[in-house]
């Protein structure tokens, strides 16, 4: 494997392998000092062409506990203000012997780009409303964590789903795990199209509630939205909002998921994301392990050792 580009194409079993590698990262960041020198030597470039907390400092975080050199690029202070383009800032990273390169970009397929002009390693850190296939390993990693295995879950995915990266990586991963997912949102809210998508649909969220063991809620994506799709947010909120008295319907095992950044009182109400069935901190916490995983996999090994052999080594070092 050289790149994480999508989820969409992976089969169960690798998205299995990296699920159980991150055990062995989850285990090392519950250490009192969570750093190993797996890749040492090896320098990750982060390129964030739009905003980003929490994957951006996620990323950089497991680079550095795996002990590889991190340079952070955004756009707001780079010479892509000058007219510099992807391809030209993408091959000066590269010459200065950059090993992996996560990028965030606003055009859908710009990893696959890269990843034809480049010989380093791509991540992709979200692409348009495409993918964003770390969130979801992530989010199968929280899930499998509370119930141990995804087999059977009954999944909802929540709202803004037509311009939702997020949604459209898990609905890929959920459902090759084993969980059935329903995408419950006003018809203006979802692609044109779901032809392909292995997906229940609802515009019913009450009904939805009981029969769900995951609530996974997405942001309104005001800044993808050049039309009005809803009413009004309080409107959105009365019909999709994860209120107080919806959250008290859920089954006793439920739990609500949610990528962040959340927009309290709009689709999750904010006593509601303070509740122990709200996992949202988890799913950071995690976030950090499955990438220290996917840049193990990608940059390990590449001088021939195997996974399992760097890995020892890296805890015992
Ligand atoms: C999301 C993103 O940027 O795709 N956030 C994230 O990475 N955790 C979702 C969002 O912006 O709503």
């Amino acid at each position: 494997m050289k790149h994480l580009l999508g989820i969409a194409g992976m089969s169960r079993e690798s998205l299995d392998e990296l699920l159980v590698l991150t055990d062995s990262f989850a285990e090392i960041n519950a250490r009192a000092i969570p750093k190993v020198p797996a890749l040492r030597g090896k320098t990750v470039a982060t390129l964030f062409f739009e905003d980003s907390t929490r994957t951006r400092l996620s990323f950089e975080t497991a680079a550095k506990r795996l002990s590889a050199d991190t340079l952070s690029f955004s756009v707001s202070s780079s010479s892509v203000k000058k007219g510099e383009s992807l391809r030209d800032t993408a091959l000066t990273l590269e010459a200065m012997r950059i090993d992996a390169v996560v990028v965030r970009h606003g055009s859908s397929g710009a990893p696959w780009q890269l990843a034809r002009w480049l010989d380093c390693s791509v991540l992709n850190a979200g692409d348009g409303w495409h993918e964003h296939p770390t969130q979801a390993l992530l989010d199968a990693f929280t899930l499998r964590q509370r119930f141990g295995s995804l087999d059977g879950l009954r999944v909802a995915i929540v709202g803004d789903i037509k311009h939702s990266r997020v949604a459209r990586s898990n609905v890929w991963a959920f459902t090759a795990l084993g969980a059935e997912v329903v995408l419950v949102a006003p018809r203006t809210l979802l692609p044109p199209s779901l032809e392909g998508w292995p997906v229940q649909m609802s515009e019913d969220l009450d009904a939805v509630l009981p029969t769900v063991d995951v609530v996974y809620l997405l942001r309104m994506q005001l800044e993808r939205q050049n039309e009005a799709l809803v009413p009004t947010l309080r409107e959105y909120t009365a019909r999709f909002g994860l209120t107080v008295d919806r959250a008290a319907r859920l089954a006793d095992r439920a739990v609500v998921l949610h990528p962040g950044p959340m927009n309290r009182g709009v689709e999750i109400a904010p006593e509601v994301a303070d509740l122990e069935r709200c996992l949202v901190l988890d799913q950071v916490a995690n976030g950090v392990s499955v990438r220290m995983a996917v840049l193990f996999k990608l940059l390990a090994g590449a001088d021939g050792s195997t996974a399992s052999e760097e890995l020892d080594r890296a805890g015992n070092g």
